[in-house]
């Protein structure tokens, strides 16, 4: 049997899971910031389905940010914190507001991609590692993400 009480607490492992989770949440942090951007400068035909679910998104993302960085003080490690940081580490890019709406539509579906790959890295690791809580939680995120990402590619067709 496993002693459950050293999962994630032993300083080797912890920084594994801590490592990925990071990257993780950097690159939630800047598209984030793209869904909010769009949200506020999309414009033309599709404004109001659009502006609606980057809002839907970006809320949704928020919490799954908070859920990641409060995972990492489980560890007694601490996430990323600084915008500075999500810049470095993000693969992520940000883009400027003078996008159109297809522009805009483009960019999260990449990004959707993007962190639903990230997420199954991620998930990889920690199931090495036996950390089934964490696995839980990136399994409902890819779920999520793969969801999304067929609503919005189905509505830019
Ligand atoms: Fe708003």
């Amino acid at each position: 049997m496993k002693n459950y009480k050293k999962l994630g607490f032993d300083s080797k492992q912890a920084k594994d899971l801590v490592e990925s989770l990071n990257t993780l949440i950097a690159n939630y942090h800047v598209h984030y910031q793209k869904l909010r951007n769009y949200h506020w400068n999309v414009e033309g035909h599709s404004f109001f389905e659009l502006h609606e679910f980057f809002e839907l998104e970006y809320n949704a993302v928020k919490l799954q940010i908070d859920e990641i960085a409060e995972r990492i003080r489980v560890f007694g490690k601490k996430p990323v914190s600084t915008l500075k940081e999500y810049l470095d580490i993000s693969t992520i890019e940000e883009t400027d507001n003078s996008l159109n709406s297809a522009e805009m539509s483009t960019e999260i579906l990449k990004d959707f991609e993007t962190l639903i790959s990230l997420c199954i890295d991620a998930h990889e690791k920690i199931a090495k590692e036996g950390d089934l809580a964490t696995s839980d939680l990136l399994i409902a995120y890819i779920k999520r993400t793969e969801k999304s990402h067929w609503m919005l590619s189905s509505f830019v067709k």
